[in-house]
């Protein structure tokens, strides 16, 4: 990666934990000048703490208002990614409108307007990389993952739509946006959905496990630290050719 990475401007979204803070973390070793944007909160500020030169941005991009004084920032990023993602498991007629409004909002809305944001600068300069961290829920649904399913869906369109407009803002230029579609991911958030579910069953965490694995050729988890290679890899200086697109990191289960 190094002769294709000069020293870049990237704002990572939801740094502070999981993938967003694999990447982060290379990205630092690679000597980006890194904005780390995620909740407010104690592991933001390690975050930070960990990674020199990287400058932490407590943003809750839940709110509109809140996600709008990114603008500046990203306005002068080489490199977004929007990573920031959570999930709710519950059927759809018991799910509330807040907890759509919420998904939606991180995981769709967030990406647009940070996209909106970022583009132009990107256009000028003649370099850019979006990259959206989607999900195998972008192509398929599931039980119990209606908003989930509904903003990945989304997301992998936002894809497509901003490589088209991208491309019209910078034809000559190395302008791109990307999205990496893991399924599932050893994380926080994948461990705590894991110990719920198999409280809320009655079952053994290795039962929840064995059944997220169940569609998947080879049976085990992704680490934060490949995904966050797939990215660095869209991210490379010469890959421009590669735009609209999803990197699927699914071991094997779209194939099935
Ligand atoms: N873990 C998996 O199995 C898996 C699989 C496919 C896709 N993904 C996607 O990967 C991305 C990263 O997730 P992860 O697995 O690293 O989980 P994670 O929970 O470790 O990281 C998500 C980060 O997003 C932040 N975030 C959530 N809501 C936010 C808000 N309102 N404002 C700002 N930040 C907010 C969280 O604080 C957290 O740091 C998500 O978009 C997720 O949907 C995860």
């Amino acid at each position: 990666v190094e002769d294709n990475w000069p020293a870049r401007t990237v704002v990572v979204t939801g740094a502070a934990s999981g993938i967003g803070l694999a990447l982060s973390k290379k990205l630092g070793t690679l000597g980006a000048q890194l904005v780390l944007v995620d909740l407010e909160g104690p592991a933001l500020r390690a975050a930070a703490g960990a990674i020199p030169g990287s400058i932490p941005r407590a943003c809750d991009l839940s709110q509109p208002n809140s996600i709008h004084s990114l603008d500046e920032v990203v306005g002068e990023a080489d490199v977004l990614v929007n990573n920031a993602g959570l999930g709710v498991l519950v059927p759809i007629d018991v799910l509330p409108d807040e907890k759509w409004q919420e998904l939606l909002t991180v995981m769709l809305t967030a990406p647009f307007m940070l996209t909106r944001a970022a583009l132009p600068g990107m256009a000028r300069r003649g370099f850019g990389r979006i990259v959206n961290v989607a999900s195998v829920y972008g192509f398929i649904a599931a039980r119990r993952r209606a908003a989930y399913v509904s903003a990945k869906h989304g997301l992998l369109g936002l894809t497509r739509a901003g490589a088209v407009e991208a491309a019209a803002a910078a034809p000559d230029g190395n302008l791109t946006v990307n999205a990496v579609s893991p399924s599932y991911v050893r994380s926080g958030a994948l461990e705590r959905m894991l110990r719920e579910q198999a409280a809320a069953r009655g079952v053994s965490k290795e039962e929840v496990k064995r059944e997220f694995l169940a569609r998947s050729l080879i049976k085990r988890l992704i680490e934060p630290d490949e995904v966050a290679e797939a990215i660095l890899f869209l991210c490379r200086e010469d890959m421009w050719a590669i735009t609209g697109q999803s990197l699927t990191l699914d071991g094997g289960w779209l194939s099935t």
